[in-house]
Order: C-alpha cells, then sequence, then structure tokens
C-alpha cells in the first residue's frame, strides 16, 4: 500500500487511508485536516472532550489541563505516585520467579496511577479498567458493531453516575489531587463546568490507561527479544528513553488516528475531499523506508530517530501525533516507563522470556502483547 496505493479509498471503513511517514506528518500537522471526526468517533462515550476541539476553544482548554503534565506538577506532586505505584505491583510478584507482565503490571500500572492522580478509589479499579476498555473498543470499532456501540454508550451514563457525584464534592472540598487541580483550573475567566470534567477524566483514563499498558509491555518485550540492546540498558538507564523512542517507532500502541478535511486536499498523488475521513496509518508510517533505514529492525542506537525531541510537539516519530492535538500526557508517559521499567530491571537483574511464552499482538486501532510471560530469580529484597 505504503508503495503502490499511497492514497488508497477503503470501502469498509469509508475511508481514505494514508501510510507514508511524510503524509502522515502532513495530515497531523496541516490544520486543514480538522479533529471533527471525533464528534461521531468518540463524543457518544466522553462527551466533548479537547480531542475534537480547535482554534482558541481547544487552546483555551488544553491550556487548563496541560500544566497538571509537566513540569514541577509532573515532577513533584505526580512522580512519587508513579514510583509509589510501580513498586507496589513490583512486591506483589517479586518472591513468585514467573510473572505474566502484561496482566501482573502493564494493565495496572498506568490506570492505577491516573486512579491516585486524580485522587479517586483504588478499590473500584477493575470498574475503570471496564470502561476504559469499552471507550477504546468503540473508537476502534471500523466495523459498527452494535454490540460494541452500546457497551460503549452505557460507559458514558456509568461513567456520568459515578463521576458527577465526586466531582460536586470535591469542589466543596479541594485537596492537592489533579481532580481539584481540574476544578479550580480557570484561564481567561474560562473554567470546566462538571460536565467538562468529568469528559476529561474519562478521556484520560482512556488516553492514558490503554496507551502506556501497551508501550510498557512492548518496551519490555523488544528489549527481551534483543538481549544486547537490553543489556546496553541494564548498564545505563538513561538509555530507556531511546528504547521507549525506537518502540513508539517500532510498536506503536495507537496505529491510527483519523481525520476530517475542512476543504479538499491534495496528497499522496490525489485529492480527499472536504469532510470526508481519512485514516493515518501511524503503524505503517514508523516502518516507511522512505524515512527510517532497516524499519523492521528494532535498534535503540538508530540514528534516524531523535530521543531529546521524542516526547514533545517537535517529536519526529508519529505515535503521540503531532501538531495542536500533540499528546499531552507524552511526559507523563515517558516518566511511568522510566520509572516502571527501571525498576523492574533493578529488581529482576536476570530477567528473560519465559521458554514457552509466545506473546502475540492483538487489536487493529490500538495494538499490543495479550501476555508477557517472563522468568527471574525470585527477588528477597523488597522493591528499592
Ligand atoms: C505511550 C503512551 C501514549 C500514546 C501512544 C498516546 C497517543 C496519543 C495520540 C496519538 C494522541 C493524538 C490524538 C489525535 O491527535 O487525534 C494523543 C492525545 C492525547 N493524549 Fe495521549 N498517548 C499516550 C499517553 C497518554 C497519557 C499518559 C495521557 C494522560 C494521562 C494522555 C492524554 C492525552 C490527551 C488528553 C490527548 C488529547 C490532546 C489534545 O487533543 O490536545 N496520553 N495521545
Amino acid at each position: 500500500m505504503r508503495d503502490d496505493f499511497p492514497l488508497f479509498f477503503h470501502e469498509a471503513t469509508q475511508s481514505w487511508v494514508l501510510s507514508r511517514y511524510e503524509d502522515v506528518a502532513r495530515a497531523f500537522k496541516a490544520p486543514v485536516f480538522t479533529t471533527d471526526n471525533y464528534d461521531w468517533q468518540l463524543e457518544p462515550v466522553h462527551g466533548k472532550t479537547i480531542l475534537q476541539m480547535s482554534g482558541r476553544e481547544h487552546a483555551v482548554r488544553r491550556a487548563l489541563v496541560a500544566p497538571a503534565f509537566r513540569g514541577s506538577m509532573l515532577q513533584e506532586t505526580f512522580q512519587p505516585v508513579i514510583e509509589r505505584n510501580a513498586r507496589e505491583l513490583i512486591e506483589a510478584f517479586r518472591q513468585d520467579g514467573e510473572a505474566d507482565l502484561v496482566a501482573q503490571f502493564a494493565t495496572r500500572f498506568p490506570v492505577n496511577v491516573i486512579v491516585d492522580m486524580l485522587g479517586l478509589d483504588r478499590a473500584d479499579h477493575d470498574r475503570f479498567h471496564t470502561w476504559y476498555t469499552a471507550i477504546i473498543d468503540f473508537l476502534g470499532n471500523l466495523s459498527q458493531d452494535p454490540g460494541v456501540a452500546e457497551r460503549g454508550v452505557r460507559t458514558r451514563q456509568e461513567f456520568a453516575d459515578y463521576m458527577l457525584p465526586i466531582i460536586r464534592n470535591r469542589r466543596q472540598n479541594l485537596g492537592a489531587d489533579l481532580l481539584s487541580t481540574l476544578c479550580a483550573a480557570e484561564i481567561d475567566g474560562t473554567s470546566m463546568s462538571d460536565e467538562d470534567i468529568k469528559a476529561f477524566c474519562s478521556l484520560l483514563l482512556a488516553a492514558g490507561g490503554e496507551t502506556t499498558d501497551k508501550a510498557i509491555a512492548g518496551i519490555l518485550h523488544n528489549l527481551l527479544r534483543h538481549p544486547d540492546q537490553l543489556k546496553a540498558v541494564r548498564e545505563d538507564r538513561s538509555l530507556i528513553a531511546r528504547a521507549f523512542a525506537e518502540t513508539l517507532r517500532f510498536t506503536p500502541p495507537v496505529q491510527m488516528i483519523m481525520r476530517q478535511p475542512a476543504e479538499d486536499v491534495e496528497i499522496a498523488g490525489g485529492t480527499i475531499p472536504a469532510g470526508a475521513t481519512v485514516t493515518c496509518l501511524i503503524g505503517a508510517a514508523g516502518r516507511d523506508d522512505r524515512r527510517y533505514s532497516d524499519p523492521d529492525s528494532f535498534n535503540i542506537f538508530r540514528d534516524d530517530l531523535e530521543t531529546t525531541t521524542a516526547f514533545s510537539a517537535a517529536a519526529d516519530h508519529l505515535a503521540f501525533a503531532l501538531g495542536r492535538h500533540f499528546c499531552v500526557g507524552a511526559l507523563l508517559a515517558k516518566a511511568e516507563v522510566e520509572t516502571g521499567v527501571g525498576l523492574l530491571l533493578d529488581t529482576f537483574p536476570d530477567m528473560t522470556l519465559a521458554a514457552d511464552a509466545a506473546p502475540t499482538e492483538q487489536g487493529v486501532f490500538t495494538r499490543g502483547l495479550d501476555t508477557l510471560r517472563v522468568r527471574f530469580t525470585a527477588s528477597e529484597r523488597a522493591v528499592a
């Protein structure tokens, strides 16, 4: 497709598919490619969120939430939450000699972090997990399965019934958590209504849970399958960021996102009509040999991927998109991966893939491992 049909109309999804790096990058950066597609792709399950906003409305709303995910708020308030959550999960299996890092670590860690950041009840973990899975399934419901659609809409109601009373109560009892920050945030006289906050929390659970969960399993698997690179990372933990950037190129958790051009656009040798749906294949673009040398090899030392900018809108991979909607949580995801992977490597110096492990990747819209079974010498010392 990349070589012969760089612009391709896909009947089943009624969308125009882009797969070359250059074209996907342009679709993310050029404002003519709007995110109005989220009106039908996500609003029915989240309510209205910043993903589908544009212009000043988007800029103001994004500015309300962005400070919580960078700088001192991330370092001082949330880094200890990240460390505590990683430690608690590893502590639970460190003496077992084996673990499934998907079930016992990756699917729990990022969502626990968000739940703690928001100051919600961790005992409700299973409910959060069910909700965000239903939301992501709705987003990726390319075949329009009515059961998936119905479950998504039901989730919206259940989440609203759960969250709105908590938000009302938190407004009266502000604390140091992220939910209180959202309740109090104000820019140019704009603040967030209860409905806005509920929608944003729903987005956070889905955008920050499902994606980082797949990224953590992905980086661990990629390293375990390349022992030389794993050894290098063990010897120099600053290489985790590099291995994460390469994982985002090689096995991106979000394989595709959509856009909707406001006007007819010429791209990839053809014209996409205004109002059509465009599917941007992040996974395919990351393997484009016009952009990356030897793209099907996982190589944390490649010289055509920049690590220093990989977690900012100046990134040269596409896994967080680019431009105005560049992932708000990229630095949080980096902090989670650096902390989680670092602690796992510290605790288990001889961790290897279980001999009979056969992890397979699942999913089309978001994609990641179903299991990641590893073996290690049981650790006698509590996780530091
Ligand atoms: C490896 C992990 C992650 C990946 C691969 C990822 C991927 C993405 C992508 C592709 C977008 C752009 C969507 C679009 O333009 O249509 C995005 C936006 C966003 N992400 Fe992430 N994300 C990750 C982690 C997180 C985390 C940890 C959070 C927060 C808890 C988060 C919150 C958001 C939000 C709020 C947006 C919307 C930004 C806007 O519209 O301005 N993400 N993410």
